[in-house]
């Protein structure tokens, strides 16, 4: 695996790539990397012959309280997957090379609506963060082929306008959530948690699982459900952020005859904010 630290290599290697027609699928992540990260190289092997990954931990999209310093950065352990799943480049920027003049002053890109509800709400600024570091990466990598998990459903969802509005010339692939066993979502901040937290967090997979047999029986009192969904997870010892039921094209309320949703949950939980989602689509 090649390993690129400066724009100029990284630049001159995939122009290189695409002069002999190979079709390059990438994979953005910031890095501790788990089973998650492991099977969005797997998708982008299915969609490229040559898989480019970055681990980048953008200051960008963590507010000021939040845990961009102690966000786990493992790169030896981060090698081992990344070559034991054959990605053939990984990029490895640092500040200086994502914001030369700073934050503060750097151009950004703003996805309306979508950016300012749900985890957006509780996380001003988050996705203008994403959306602008995305929309860099995708610059530099210029691949044909992008991969993001689906367990970040609202950030694919930005994505997805962002590339649609500004026409980037990228396909966008939405890969399926990794569960343990007990149905929590793999995610790096499942490592904050204590093993009694971690033995109390499936309740929000529990929780998702239980709105969408509602939903798939017909219930349609989203305000109702949602209140019995805090409550269930608040019982089973997490402080819910918000559990909404959504329309699945656009993230909008749901109308009443509404049939294709995607319930999302955010909780907190010891150190750990968590997120999930649910698709129920028939
Ligand atoms: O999902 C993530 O890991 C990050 O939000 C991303 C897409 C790599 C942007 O920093």
């Amino acid at each position: 695996m090649q390993i690129f630290d400066s724009l100029a290599t990284m630049r001159s290697q995939i122009a290189g790539w695409r002069r002999d027609g190979h079709k390059i699928a990438f994979v953005p992540t910031m890095g501790n990397l788990h089973e998650g990260h492991a099977s969005l190289f797997e998708q982008a092997r299915t969609y490229g012959n040559k898989v480019v990954a970055s681990i980048y931990v953008n200051p960008m999209q963590f507010g000021l309280n939040e845990d961009w310093s102690k966000y786990p950065r493992t790169l030896d352990a981060d090698r081992q997957v990344l070559q034991a799943k054959q990605v053939d480049a990984l990029f490895l920027p640092d500040d200086k090379i994502m914001y030369p003049h700073g934050i503060d002053v750097q151009t950004f890109v703003e996805v309306p609506r979508l950016s300012n509800i749900l985890c957006g709400a509780s996380r001003p600024g988050h996705f203008r963060g994403v959306a602008t570091i995305v929309n860099k990466l995708f610059n530099l990598v210029q691949p044909d082929v992008a991969v993001f998990g689906e367990k970040d459903y609202q950030q694919l969802m930005v994505i997805r306008q962002m590339v649609n509005d500004l026409f980037v010339p990228i396909e966008i692939v939405g890969a399926e959530t990794v569960r343990a066993a007990d149905g929590l979502a793999l995610s790096s901040r499942n490592g904050y948690l204590t093993a009694e937290e971690r033995a109390q967090a499936p309740v929000i997979y529990q929780t998702l699982r239980w709105c969408a047999d509602e939903l798939r029986r017909g219930a349609r009192d989203y305000p109702a459900l949602e209140q019995q969904a805090r409550s269930r997870i608040s019982s089973g010892g997490l402080r819910p952020d918000y559990f909404s039921i959504r329309r699945h094209s656009d993230l909008l309320e749901p109308a009443s005859e509404e049939k294709r949703f995607v319930v999302l949950a955010a909780a907190y939980l010891g150190k750990a904010r968590l997120i999930d989602n649910i698709q129920v689509l028939d």
